[in-house]
């Protein structure tokens, strides 16, 4: 291998067909660490020059009499291949607390001494690179292999997630790794509350055969709108009392300030502090004298006892219980209009805040699959900038990572991106500023199942990774064929 040339951060690195370079792959340039991020033909002019007279001279039928050790040395530059690759930083010999010699990884550089004919380009082996990034995965480690031609066991340290994004083109994997991860902070003891847009973290909780698991214990599974519970769902319910009159009255469009907003108010007053059902509310309008009023009150009512989602609910028990051991909170928001799910969200996300600034819950997570179709961009903000100091931490996932605010970008701790082709996209995802466009621009190269992972989960060093496939749990996600 030979370094060619340096633009900005840019190393272009000429190497030969029998040299193994991958995109992910870092290299150890006489100290400076440089990651591949794309791989092109070394176009070099004579080699150019080399390949246009071939074309010319199968058409003139000419015949070219060239030695063949010569013609050998061509033919093997024709396939020299470059490397374009992304300076990161160097390592740096010190000495570690038992006295022992230790490489550690600084970004920067404020010099570059490198030779172009003598530096010495190797394959930086990826332990070596952990061991200087300080990233060590104790006990099992299976949640992703690197993308480098030396692939390397990688894992999810749950005590570096954070506030994250996982995004990546419809059907790159997003949620399955989503879900691994869930799965991750269940063992340890880190409760998750979901917002399962498609019904898709139900299963997690079985084995193969519709067998339970052994992470079935730790999964609660609740539905808007259910009547009854079953064996593996329970109706997820709101106490009319919980909510405020302003709520109410918004949920049902009632204009602020109108007749029928101020009874709303009233019954609201009369019943500070107790406990109220849409019942007691009904047996409050009968008395109101105004008939268009009333009529307007009982409207609401109806439509209010029609969703079915009001009613007693000891969701704040089983939050700060599940907050102590762990587990997953699923809540199935398929099936429920975009209307109701609103009204749904709002409520666990004011339940939360409440519970976090009491006091009575352990820091949680939060998964938003797709958060822009039920939360709007002030109440994300809030999330981001409020709940996380009150211990709750959210993890947007998404398909298009445009819809979020860029408070998201400017907190996030942990960045998982997969595969995307589209420019606006890609340009969005280098706006967190964890990753330059270029390396971003990478992505395009990816498979399914192949993401980049930076921040706090890597010490902020963009590592390329495959995500592994989670045995003995029902991870579903498989979306429905026209024709099968
Ligand atoms: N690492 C993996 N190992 C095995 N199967 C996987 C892996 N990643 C994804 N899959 C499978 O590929 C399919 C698509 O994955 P997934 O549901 O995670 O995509 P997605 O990015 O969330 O897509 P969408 O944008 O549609 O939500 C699923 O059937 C899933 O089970
Ligand atoms: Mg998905």
């Amino acid at each position: 291998m030979y370094l060619l040339t340096k633009e900005g951060d840019d190393l272009a690195i000429v190497f030969a067909p029998e040299e193994k370079l991958r995109i992910g792959d870092n290299l150890d340039i006489d100290g400076i660490v440089a990651q591949v991020i794309d791989i092109q033909f070394a176009d070099l002019r004579g080699v150019l020059e080399h390949i246009l007279r071939k074309s010319l001279i199968t058409k003139s039928e000419t015949q070219e009499h060239i030695q063949p050790e010569v013609k050998s040395i061509i033919d093997s530059l024709t396939d020299q291949k470059l490397a374009i690759a992304k300076i990161r930083g160097r390592l740096v010999e010190t000495i570690d607390e038992t006295e022992k010699p230790k490489k550690v990884f600084k970004t920067g550089l404020s010099e570059f001494n490198i030779s172009r004919s003598k530096a010495k380009i190797v394959n930086l082996n990826q332990q070596e690179l952990f061991d200087a990034l300080d990233l060590c995965f104790p006990g099992t480690c299976d949640f992703a292999k690197t993308l480098s031609t030396d692939p390397k066991s990688f894992d999810v340290l749950a005590e570096r997630w954070g506030i994250n994004l996982i995004t990546g083109m419809k059907g790159s994997g997003k949620s399955y790794a989503a879900k691994r991860i869930l799965l991750k902070l269940i063992e340890r003891n880190v409760l998750t509350i979901v917002f399962d847009l498609n019904g898709e973290y139900l299963n997690l909780w079985k084995a193969e055969e519709n067998k339970p698991n052994r992470y079935s214990p730790a999964f609660r599974i609740l539905k808007p709108g259910l009547t009854r519970a079953t064996a593996f769902e329970s109706p997820f319910l709101i106490p009319l009392n919980e909510i405020s009159y302003d709520d109410f009255a918004k949920f049902f469009n009632v204009p602020e300030g109108s007749s029928t907003y101020q009874q709303i108010f009233q019954f609201w007053r009369k019943n500070k502090n107790i406990q109220f059902d849409l019942n007691d509310f009904a047996t409050f309008v009968e008395s109101v004298s105004n008939e268009a009023v009333k009529a307007a009150l009982v409207g609401r009512i109806e439509s209010a006892k029609g969703l079915g989602i009001f009613g007693p609910s000891n969701l704040t028990t089983t939050i700060s219980d599940m907050s102590n051991n762990g587990g997953a909170l699923v809540i199935n928001l398929a099936q429920v209009s975009s209307w109701e799910r609103g009204i749904v969200v709002d409520f666990i996300l004011r339940k939360l805040t409440h519970m976090g600034q009491s006091g009575t819950i352990k820091p949680i997570s939060l998964f938003l699959e797709e958060a822009q179709l039920y939360v709007d961009q002030s109440k994300m903000i809030n999330i981001l900038t409020r709940m996380r100091h009150l211990g709750i931490f959210p993890t947007f996932i998404t398909n298009d990572p445009r819809t979020l605010p860029d408070e998201v970008y400017s907190l996030l701790d942990n960045l998982i991106a997969f595969m995307f082709k589209n420019e606006d996209e890609l340009r969005q995802l280098a706006k967190s500023g964890f990753i330059d466009k270029k390396s971003i621009d990478a992505l395009k190269h990816l498979e399914k199942r192949q993401c980049i992972v930076v921040g706090n989960l890597t010490s902020n060093y963009p590592i390329f990774v495959q995500i592994e496939p989670q045995a003995g749990v029902v991870m579903g996600g498989e979306t429905k064929k026209l024709v099968s």
